[in-house]
Parts: structure tokens; C-alpha cells; sequence
């Protein structure tokens, strides 16, 4: 039987091509598209669904993440800005009900493989690294789910901690935000759609790797194995790279 699908923040860019891709998938059925002025509470006990895919704004993530987990039917989180206390407070949340749920910074095959290669190269290079994230020019949060993703998996998997450096800043943030010592630089511009490099530095030599998404499409085959994927887990994983 197809899976009940309710897609929040429906008439967004993302929304709307998740819309199409569920509706094309012989394994799911889109029940519901909800935005801004609907009570997504309702809207889950009226149109049955069992998971909803929400892909909203920051702001509103941690409210829809509760009422969605709460309704006790499963969440896709694809909207980027919750903040890591936020994600284990759904974490436990998900724990007790035993409810499968996942939170997905990037859907896209190619950024969660650029991820698993940034933590892999971290064990041999990662005393020196740096993101570069850049996006279109309407992306509300900075810097964006998936460098913060990034520099968590280089963080937990460094072969040592970063040096340090006299970093005096003439102009404030020249050297980017700070996680845990890697610097996260954010670009945001027209006539860009989702970048990401992650630059290794060593004596002598440089590993760059780059990921480009030129294309929301390339969200898709991503998030179509998360709706296929969550009503089979019993808790929230965080990345798409726990389903692959
Ligand atoms: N996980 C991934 O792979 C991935 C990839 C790309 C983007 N994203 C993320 O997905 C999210 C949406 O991106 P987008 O480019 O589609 O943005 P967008 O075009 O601005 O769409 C957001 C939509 O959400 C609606 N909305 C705002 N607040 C809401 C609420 N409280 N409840 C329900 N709907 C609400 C907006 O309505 P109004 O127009 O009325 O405000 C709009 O239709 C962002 O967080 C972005 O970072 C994730």
C-alpha cells in the first residue's frame, strides 16, 4: 500500500518539487499539501497521513517537528536552521514513542557522499579545514545545514585538534563563523542554486572537495528514499546517510 505523504511548505520552491516527485512516485501517495495559514495538526488527522515532509523556514521548524512527532506519525525534516539542542529535544521525544523520524540537512546523493569523503580525508588532514558554502541569494539561514553537518562529522573524526593561529580581524568575521575551529565561510547569491567546498590544507598540498547542485531536482531521489525509509526506523536519525 502506498505510503500517506503531507507535504508542509507546499507552495515553496522545494515544496513544490517535492509535490511533483511524490506524485510521480507508485509508492507514495500525496495527501495533503499545507502551508503558512493551515493548522498542521488538522491537517495531519484529516488527511490521514503517515509521515509529513516539512520544508518551511527555520523559524518554524522546531514547532512543525513537535506537532508532526507528537501527532505520532513520522517526520521529514528537510528545512535547514534547527539548532542541535533542538534536534536531541526531538530526539528523546522520537526515543519515547519509539517513532521513526529524520532530520535531512541534504537530500542530494552527491552532498551526503562529499560529507562522508570531508570526514574520511578528516583522519589524515583535518587539523586544517575549511568550508565554503554558497547559495542562492533567498536562503534564510547561514551558515546552511550542511556545512554545519560537515563540520561536525570532520570534528568527530579529526586527527587532531586545529592549530592555533594569530587571527587578528581587521574587519569583524573576515575569517567566517567558527565550529569547533573550522572556519565556515557563507556566500549568498543570485544565480546560485546549493555549493559546498571543503578545502584540507597540509604542508605542500591542498584536497578540495566540491559538491554542486544545480538543480533542486537533485534533492529528489534523496528524498523519495526518506519517505520510503522512515516509517521502517523506530527513531530519529540525523542525515540521510543513515538510510543509504
Ligand atoms: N534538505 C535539503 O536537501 C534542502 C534542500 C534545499 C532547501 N532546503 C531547505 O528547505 C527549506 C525551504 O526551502 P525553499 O527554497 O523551498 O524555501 P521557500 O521557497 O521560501 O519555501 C518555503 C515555504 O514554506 C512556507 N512557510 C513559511 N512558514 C511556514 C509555516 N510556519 N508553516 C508552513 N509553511 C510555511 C512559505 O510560505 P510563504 O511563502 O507564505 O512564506 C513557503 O511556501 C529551507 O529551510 C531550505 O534551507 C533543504
Amino acid at each position: 500500500m502506498a505510503i500517506r505523504i503531507l507535504v508542509n511548505g507546499a507552495k515553496g520552491l522545494m515544496g513544490q518539487e517535492a509535490v511533483r516527485a511524490i506524485s510521480a512516485d507508485p509508492d507514495l501517495l500525496l495527501v495533503g499539501e499545507a502551508g503558512r495559514d493551515d493548522d498542521l495538526t488538522v491537517m495531519i488527522s484529516q488527511t490521514k497521513a503517515a509521515v509529513v515532509v516539512d520544508l518551511t523556514v527555520a523559524s518554524a521548524a522546531f514547532i512543525n517537528a513537535s506537532k508532526v512527532i507528537d501527532s505520532g506519525i513520522h517526520l521529514i525534516m528537510g528545512t535547514t536552521g534547527l539548532l542541535l539542542e533542538q534536534i536531541h529535544e526531538l530526539q528523546i521525544k522520537c526515543k519515547q514513542q519509539r517513532l521513526g523520524a529524520m532530520i535531512v540537512p541534504n537530500f542530494s546523493i552527491g552532498a551526503v557522499l562529499l560529507m562522508k569523503y570531508a570526514q574520511d580525508a578528516s583522519r589524515y588532514l583535518g587539523q586544517n579545514v575549511e568550508i565554503i558554502e554558497m547559495h542562492h541569494a533567498g536562503k534564510k539561514d547561514s551558515p546552511s545545514g550542511t556545512a554545519i553537518k560537515t563540520a561536525q562529522m570532520i570534528a568527530s573524526h579529526r586527527c587532531s585538534l586545529p592549530e592555533s593561529r594569530d587571527n587578528t580581524e581587521t574587519i569583524a568575521h573576515a575569517r567566517g563563523a567558527d565550529y569547533q575551529g573550522i572556519p565556515i565561510h557563507s556566500v549568498r547569491l543570485p544565480g546560485l542554486v546549493a555549493h559546498e567546498e571543503v578545502i584540507f590544507g597540509a604542508q605542500g598540498e591542498t584536497l578540495t572537495l566540491r559538491h554542486d547542485c544545480i538543480h533542486r531536482q537533485a534533492f529528489m531521489p534523496g528524498l523519495l528514499l526518506a519517505c520510503k525509509k522512515v516509517v521502517t526506523l523506530s527513531e530519529l536519525v540525523y542525515g540521510l546517510e543513515h538510510v543509504l
